[in-house]
């Protein structure tokens, strides 16, 4: 319950009126939170390289990965992070292996308390605004969270944020 409310709230809040933007060292940031998921024995692994510094709000960069890998361990059992420059956007792409959604439930997964068929049984315990408190943090970045199903299988959600030569 508690961690409902906690969720609901920062569901809420305007993620642009809690903290700066800065310029982020976006690798040692998936590195740090590489660690923390080993702590909990889970291996996320992460491919590419972003060598500049990238403007955002650190910690909610931090949310929003967690959210989508949380996800990506939780129905598709292993995440891996993709990382790609370019010119005026880096984005960052989390994987699974899982079963994806059905196309036609992708756009209400973003609705807060909406959990997939399989997902309202008591073993994976969420609460529905993982996703939307994702979409959140990436257009309060002038950003995107897309979501697509692989042609191999799995999920792939993708965060897209607009970066000007730094
Ligand atoms: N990687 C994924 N693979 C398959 N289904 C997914 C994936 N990510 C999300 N979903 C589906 O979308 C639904 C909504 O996801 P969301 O993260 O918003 O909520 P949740 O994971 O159920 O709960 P919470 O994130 O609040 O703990 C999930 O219940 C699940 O059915
Ligand atoms: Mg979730």
């Amino acid at each position: 319950m508690e961690s409902m409310v906690t969720q609901t709230l920062d569901f809420m809040r305007d993620e642009r009126s809690v903290e700066p933007v800065r310029l982020v060292d976006v690798m040692a940031l998936l590195e740090s939170l590489q660690t923390d998921y080993q702590d909990t024995g889970h291996a996320v692994g992460i491919e590419g390289a972003i060598a500049r510094t990238v403007s955002c709000r650190p910690q909610a960069l931090r949310r929003w990965l967690a959210n989508v890998v949380d996800n990506a361990i939780r129905y598709g059992g292993v995440a891996t992070v993709g990382v790609e420059d370019g010119a005026e956007h880096i984005a960052i792409r989390v994987l699974d292996r899982g079963p994806g959604i059905p196309a036609e439930d992708i756009e209400r997964a973003f609705e807060p308390f909406v959990r997939g068929e399989g997902s309202r049984s008591r073993e994976t315990g969420g609460t529905g605004l993982g996703l939307g408190i994702a979409r959140n943090i990436a257009r309060g970045h002038g950003g995107e969270l897309s979501l697509r199903n692989r042609s191999e299988g799995g999920l792939e959600a993708t965060l897209s944020l607009p970066q000007i030569g730094s």
